[in-house]
């Protein structure tokens, strides 16, 4: 059911992928709430061809850009503006990539060259994306960007390796640039923490089916999967969240304030009677 919530609003989706993506159903839910979309993904993403079938339901453009690079964003955003007829209201930011956890290289071996890129792609990106919009003044005011984080940036969470680092780096990004971008311009900048979700980067991540399950079985409303993350996205691009900044709002059926379960506790105790056979 849709409610208009973004009627009237343009918004730029970064990383869209495929239809698992959390970026392709934010997408849809801000076509389905009224919003007039950019959606953008690096060169390489846009050849596996995917992206045309979201542009095709949401009828938007697509404009390729490398988040890491700088001209390209600048592009980006000025075409965008281009195509809306002015200022942008809302921006997601959901990229993440990391070359040492693609490699396999473990967080005590990692690899200095894959470390940096991991940081540039998975945090930097949402610096660089911040600036060129604040130097081409291209967000509105009262606008909203989001960016989707995970809890491993407070918590250590075993396999999830330099991915960590970009979380933390990614929502320190979120409230220092908040705070200026809310002080010149009453712009929102946030991150969502959300639940493990079987997506292209998820499935990267280390024993990923164990962690959704082991979530699941924490999280007392169970783990929030795309379609969830997206409306939650919506309510942060829309009017109704507009004192909302500078925040790392956790989206996760209750995971990050859990210690253990009774659904977890159990599945431990079965698995201990399975080990020591009684
Ligand atoms: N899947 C999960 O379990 C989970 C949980 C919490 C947070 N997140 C975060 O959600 C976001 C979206 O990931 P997803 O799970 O939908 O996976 P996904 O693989 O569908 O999306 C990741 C996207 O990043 C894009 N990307 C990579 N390098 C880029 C670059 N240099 N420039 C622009 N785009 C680039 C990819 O092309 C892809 O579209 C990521 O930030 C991820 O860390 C995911």
């Amino acid at each position: 059911m849709a409610y208009n919530l973004l009627k009237g609003k343009k918004g730029i989706i970064f990383g869209a992928l495929n239809e698992k993506s959390i970026a392709w159903q934010v997408a849809l839910k801000a076509h389905e709430e009224g919003a007039e979309l950019v959606l953008t993904n690096t060169p390489v993403a846009l050849r596996l061809g995917e992206l045309e079938a979201l542009a095709s339901i949401t009828k938007s453009q697509i404009i390729p850009a490398d988040a890491t690079n700088v001209d390209e964003l600048k592009n980006l955003i000025s075409k965008s503006m281009e195509i809306f007829g002015g200022k942008i209201d809302f921006i997601l930011h959901s990229i993440g990539m990391s070359p040492n956890v693609r490699k396999g290289l473990s967080y005590d071996n990692l690899n200095y060259d894959f470390y940096q890129k991991t940081l540039d792609i998975s945090a930097l990106s949402f610096h660089k994306v911040l600036l060129v919009c604040r130097s081409l003044d291209a967000i509105k005011e009262w606008g909203s960007v989001v960016a989707l984080s995970y809890v491993a940036a407070q918590r250590t969470l075993y396999g999830y390796n330099d991915m960590a680092d970009a979380k933390s780096l990614l929502e320190s990004i979120a409230r220092s640039f908040g705070y200026i971008y809310g002080r010149d311009k009453k712009i929102r900048v946030n991150t969502v923490s959300q639940s493990p979700t079987l997506t292209t980067a998820g499935s990267g991540v280390k024993g990923i089916d164990r962690l959704l399950d082991f979530s699941e079985r924490m999280s007392p409303l169970g783990n929030a999967n795309a379609e969830d993350c997206a409306n939650y996205c919506i309510t942060l691009f829309s009017d109704l969240t507009k004192k909302v900044t500078m925040q790392n709002l956790f989206h996760d059926g209750g995971f990050s304030s859990m210690g253990m379960s009774l659904k977890a506790m159990s599945q431990y105790e079965q698995s201990f009677h399975d080990v020591v056979g009684d």
